[in-house]
This record gives C-alpha cells, structure tokens and sequence, in this order.
C-alpha cells in the first residue's frame, strides 16, 4: 500500500478538439483539424471533432462528474480559434466567456484548472499563412497567450504553453498523420523551432500580464531501447532519435542551446538559419513544472543505408516517415502487452524517465500530465463498463510514480488521460482512452470501472499493492 499526502496532485486530462464539439457555434473559427479530419482519408471512418463528446454544451455535466471524481485537479485545452477565431486580432467574447464559466465552476467545485494554450487546433488561417513553418506564427501565439492572461489571469492554476510539440511538428509537417498533414522534413525542423520560440515568448507574454504566473510544457519524451544494449551501433540509433525526440526540445527550452548532434544529423536537410540572434535566450525559460506525457517505450537499432523502418506505432500509416535525419534507424517492435494502440505496457520506463528528468534537471519539479490506455471496452449487459486492464494499467503507472519519488523524484502530480472516451486525432472516436464511456449515439457518460477506482484512490490517498 502506498500512500500519496495532501500535496500530490490527482487529476484528469483532455483537450479541446478531442471533447468540446460545436466547431461552428459562438463565432468559434475554422481550426487545422477541422480541415483535415474533412479531408477524405485522413482519419479513421472519416470521423471529424463535429460533435466529438460536445462538452462545448454538457461542460456543466462533465464539471460534475470531475468533482464526483474527486479530483484535486483538471488539465483542459483552450481551442485557440474559439477564443481567437482567426489567430490574430479581435477576441471572440462568447469563447472567453465559455473558458471563464468552465474555470469558474471547476474552482468553485474545488479543482484547480491547468490550462493548455496549445493542444494542436491551430487556427486554419494561421496554416494559411504557413503555420508553425511561419516564424510569425510564435509571435502570434504569445499574443494569444498574453490575451488568454488578461483575460482568464488568476482563475488558472498552471499555464501549460504547448501540448507535445513532437507531434506538432514531425506528425504535422513530416509524416503528415495529423495536421496539417505536410510532408516536409526541412519543414519540420523549422516548426520544432517555431514551437520552441512560441514556448519562450508566451511564458514571457504571461508573466508580463501576471508576474507570479506558474508556467509550463508539456513534453511526450519517448523513453528509447537499444534493440541490442550491447552493439555500439544500436546505442548511436537511442542518441540519434533521443536527439530529434526529446532533446530538440529539453535542450533549447531547458538548457538554452540545440544539441550539436541533432544539428550535425539534419545538416543534411536544413542549417538551422531559422533560429536567429536571441532566439535560444527567448525559448530558455524559467519553468515551474515540467509536464511529462507518457504511454510507453520505444525501441531502436541501427539499419543499414536503405534498411530502415519508419515508427507509425499508434499512428496511421504514412509513406512518409516522422523522423528527421535518422534513416539509418529501424523501429523494434517491444515485447508486450499492448494495448488497443499497440503500445507496449511498460511502467517501470516511467519511474526511470522520472528519475532521469530529476537527475538532468534536479530544481525542476516534474508532473505527469497524461497517462492512460485505450482498450477495446464492452458494455455489460447490466449496462456497466468492466475494464480491468485499464485499472491495472494506471494502478502500474501511478505505482510508478510512487517508485520514483521515494528515489527522489520531485513528482508532483499525476494525470489520468482520458476523463472521458474522445476523438482520438486520426483514429477518430475507434480507441476509447476515457475513465468515463461515451455513447456516441445518446452521448450520454458511463462511468467505467476504472472511474470508480481512480475516485476510490482519489478518497482515499492510498494505492493498494
Ligand atoms: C497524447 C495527446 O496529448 C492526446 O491528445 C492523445 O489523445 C493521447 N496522447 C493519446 O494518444
């Protein structure tokens, strides 16, 4: 039995194009998802965030079912185009007033709100204009940012500037399974350096409005595997991707410099002259907490020249590849279990990510900001949800969390992803991640078993063995 004190944070994680629906309502414009789950093809069934769980219009239901839940804390998405329809100018007040309602009833239910400014809905004409490829669209965002403080200021708990710029960048612009859906590798790097920029310059624009403001990133940190620990090789494929995963954004927004290897393994594909004078001293921001998303591991090793194999795990197949500069590695499928992603279940890679964060960074308090499983879930016929491997899946991990911080880790909190069954980006509404079912048809929410666990833990502050 472990048991968790007051200050350790439970929580429930979503984001606003997977769950809010209403794509058109309220002056909400156009974002790049909308776009491109209307693309023929794109996503699974050709399912679109149309409706998705339209919380835009149950908020106050699903507000209830968070405090039911227990929860000490909530990580929702701000939808830039609700707020913001076109990326630049005028605010959209029926969106303001949609987040502000939503954070005042998350507070007075006593849950503390971590915003996310970005979960990927980029707002379509900013893609016009280039997106994350355009530098401009950095200095847009820390206008939207510095906005969003005006506008919200101390009803937010945590700012969250961007949600996994990974995918943003290599799965937007280079393998081309989210959006935008391009396919340029060059194009890529700009955007992870674009993004980079935008982190620096929103955490500024949010301290300008609000000094004591606590700032943060959410990171996917792809916890690397040599296919052969033993083969040199295999080591030098784990430093190439954690180079282009990982440190492409750890380096500049935690360190203040690109790492030298990820420059000498893309030269051959750009020069970097996309990062200008002063930039790094821009990205490089005092942070209060690092917000770590994980699902699972990865594993590599070296492939001779014309050998290797792109990672679509989880993704929908691409002809093109999301990793920049590494073609000389090849992905290894894990052992299992998997889950309906096909991600290996490996929750002791999360106590050693942890511990490893809190070595590099020691002053730099960590939270996991997702965490979760889809699985193929059932409905009984007593109309319940039993899902057992998902309970055991977050009982494993957050007994992960436990691991680290009696070795040290300064972890903070913990967040379940989903609280509610959503629009799983490509995949569309076909893997369920939620703690709460939804009925697409009724819409209706079903509390699955592993929302009555998570709201037994988050009672009783102990994790049975
Ligand atoms: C990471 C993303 O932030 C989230 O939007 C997604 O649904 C989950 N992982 C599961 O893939």
């Amino acid at each position: 039995m472990t048991t968790f004190g007051p200050d350790f944070v439970f929580g429930s994680a979503t984001a606003s194009y997977q769950i809010e629906g209403a794509v058109a309502e309220d002056g909400r414009g156009p974002s790049i998802w909308d776009t491109y789950s209307h693309t023929p093809g794109a996503t699974e069934y050709g399912d679109t965030g149309d409706v998705a769980c339209d919380h835009y219009h149950r908020w106050r239901e699903d507000v209830g079912h968070i405090a039911a839940l227990g929860l000490d804390a909530y990580r929702l998405s701000i939808a830039w185009p609700r707020v913001q329809p076109t990326g630049r100018g005028p605010l959209n007040p029926a969106g303001v007033r949609f987040y502000r309602d939503l954070l005042d009833a998350l507070t007075a239910a006593g849950v503390q709100p971590l915003v996310t400014l970005y979960h990927w809905d980029l707002p379509q004409e900013l893609e016009d204009a280039g997106g994350w490829a355009n530098r401009d669209t950095a200095f847009a965002f820390a206008d939207y940012a510095r906005a969003m403080a005006q506008e919200l200021g101390d009803r937010v708990h945590t700012w969250t500037t961007l949600n996994e710029p990974w995918c943003t960048a290599y799965l937007g612009y280079a393998s081309g399974v989210h959006a935008p859906g391009r396919t340029e590798p060059a194009t890529a790097l700009a955007a992870v350096h674009h993004l980079n920029l935008a982190h620096g310059l929103a955490v500024q624009a949010i301290r300008e409005v609000l000094p004591d403001a606590r700032c943060s990133v959410t990171l996917n940190f792809h916890v690397l595997r040599a296919a052969d620990p033993a083969d040199p090789e295999d080591a030098d494929a784990v430093r190439q991707i954690d180079a282009v995963a990982n440190r492409a954004f750890t380096g500049p927004m935690l360190e203040g410099a690109y790492p030298e290897d990820l420059i000498a393994d893309t030269a051959a594909i750009t020069d970097w002259s996309f990062v200008r004078d002063g930039d790094l001293a821009v990205v490089h921001q005092p942070l209060t907490a690092l917000g770590v998303n994980y699902y699972s591991t990865t594993m590599v090793r070296r492939a001779p020249e014309g050998d290797a194999t792109s990672d679509n795990s989880g993704h929908r197949e691409s002809a093109a590849s999301p990793w920049v500069g590494a073609d000389r590695v090849a992905f290894v499928r894990e052992p299992g279990p998997y889950t309906a992603m096909g991600w290996n279940i490996a929750p002791e890679a999360l106590t050693e990510l942890l511990l490893d964060l809190h070595r590099r960074y020691p002053t730099l308090p960590t939270v996991v900001t997702e965490n979760g499983a889809a699985f193929e879930d059932e409905v009984s016929p007593d109309g319940r949800v039993h899902d057992p491997r998902r309970v055991s899946y977050l009982h494993d991990h957050i007994a992960a969390v436990a691991a680290a911080r009696e070795r040290g880790a300064d972890v903070r909190g913990y967040f379940a992803w989903s609280l509610l069954d959503n629009f799983e980006w490509a995949w569309g509404y076909a893997r369920r991640f939620g703690i709460i079912r939804v009925d697409y048809d009724t819409l209706e929410r079903t509390w699955k078993g592993s929302a009555h666990w998570y709201a037994r833990l988050t009672r009783t502050r102990e994790l049975p063995a």
